[in-house]
């Protein structure tokens, strides 16, 4: 249980807030590249509660900036996207992708006017077709880390943006520290529903939850396992939560990694990146820019559909409320790494109010390589495996 100003400090995003403060020396997923086309080379978007435009220059460049014009506030998601950056269509100032104004088309060019706007904008990284942005100091901006997943070519590349999660970013977090929860959510579920192709371990006991804190030089995290009764063979495959807003996860056909970007407090944006490895290592035949699919967690009347995992995790995330009440909660054992999770966050808020360094940020270039997260110990866990020591114990 917290007190409502823990809950206050750990939830909010917005600008100034002691965790939007911590969340800004993260880069964020803001989009599936593919998003992003030819005819149409902008995209709203609202991230740490800012109302930010995301455009594709004529160049092929990114930029993220604020929605409204520097000059009287016209929305830039009306401009054009000119070679070099954008041109608002409300009287045509134009700003780069640093936010530098380099034209004012009706004021005197002797006056220096232009140069003293400086309009807000946050620099843009791509990588394995997502598009990542960093919205904090200029000068504590970490290397963007390269996940295998994302920096790998001998597979197949996909990505989900999910339905917008109405509700609070830590919900979905504190989920990812929550191994129980995919028994009755998950398994139960869609064994009710028919599914034939419902989730393994149903009917398994646990004899051990794992919690191990991993801090690496390019990222931090919680690693987690379960481990069966009777049955010294682990759940799954370990699957970090990855500090502070990631799911790294096995599945089915691959990997995925789970980005849970903050819109505001109350909303968030999921996006599923999905890996598939090729058989024989080859390099596999995809576009640059992997093609992304919308998935909807609801039906057309508001209801959660719950015919896969995403739909019935946005329930139980987005019914805990808006920002989950953690006033009144109870948390038992098998809540220890929601606890943990939150310890860690509640020390890296301190760690930055300090000026101490920051887990999970990387600024050392010796150290800027592909982070491997799949490892060898991945190839032995088998769905089907794990099916049959169900069936054995069912
Ligand atoms: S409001 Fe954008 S140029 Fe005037
Ligand atoms: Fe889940």
């Amino acid at each position: 249980m917290l007190s409502q100003e823990e809950n206050d400090l750990l939830t909010r995003v917005g600008p100034g807030t002691p965790a939007g403060q911590l969340l800004r020396r993260y880069w964020h997923v803001v989009a599936a590249a593919s998003e992003l086309t030819d005819e149409k080379p902008k995209k709203r978007v609202r991230i740490l509660g800012e109302n930010l435009l995301l455009y594709r220059n004529r160049r092929g460049g990114y930029g993220l900036v604020a929605e409204r014009c520097s000059h009287r506030g016209a929305s830039l998601y009306y401009g054009f996207t000119e070679d070099d950056g954008i041109r608002c269509a409300y009287h045509g100032w134009k700003y780069d992708a640093c936010g530098k104004c380099v034209e004012q088309p009706f004021e005197n060019p002797e006056s220096g006017f232009k140069d003293k706007i400086q309009h807000p904008a946050y620099p843009v990284e791509k990588l394995g077709g997502l598009l990542f942005a960093y919205m904090g100091p200029a000068d504590k901006k970490p290397l963007w880390p390269k996940w295998d997943v994302l920096v790998r070519l001998d597979g197949v590349k996909k990505v989900d943006v999910c339905e917008v999660l109405e509700c609070n970013w830590l919900q979905a977090m504190e989920n990812s520290v929550d191994p129980t929860h995919t028994y009755y959510l998950h398994s139960h579920t869609l064994k009710l529903k028919g599914d034939k192709d419902y989730v393994p371990f149903h009917y398994q006991q646990l004899s051990k939850i794992d919690f191990e804190l991993v801090i690496q030089p390019s990222w931090a995290g919680i690693q987690k396992q379960r481990i069966f009764a009777g049955d010294d063979v682990p759940a799954e495959a370990p699957h970090p939560l990855i500090f502070p807003n990631i799911l790294f996860v096995p599945v089915r056909t691959g990997y995925a990694m789970h980005f849970r970007t903050p819109i505001d407090d109350a909303n968030t944006q999921v996006f599923q990146f999905r890996f598939s490895p090729t058989k024989d290592g080859r390099i596999a035949d995809q576009p640059e820019d992997p093609p992304f699919e919308f998935v909807a967690t609801k039906n057309d009347d508001g209801e959660f559909h719950l015919n896969h995992f995403a739909s019935q995790d946005h329930m139980a995330w987005e019914t805990q409320g808006p920002i989950a009440d953690r006033t009144c909660e109870h948390l038992g054992e098998g809540d220890r790494g929601i606890i943990m999770f939150r310890k860690l966050l509640r020390e890296q808020i301190s760690a930055l109010q300090n000026g101490d360094n920051l887990i999970g940020v990387n600024f050392d270039p010796a150290q800027d390589e592909m982070i491997q997260l799949i490892h060898a110990g991945y190839d032995a866990y088998s769905f089907a495996a794990a099916r049959e020591r169900e069936a054995k114990l069912a």
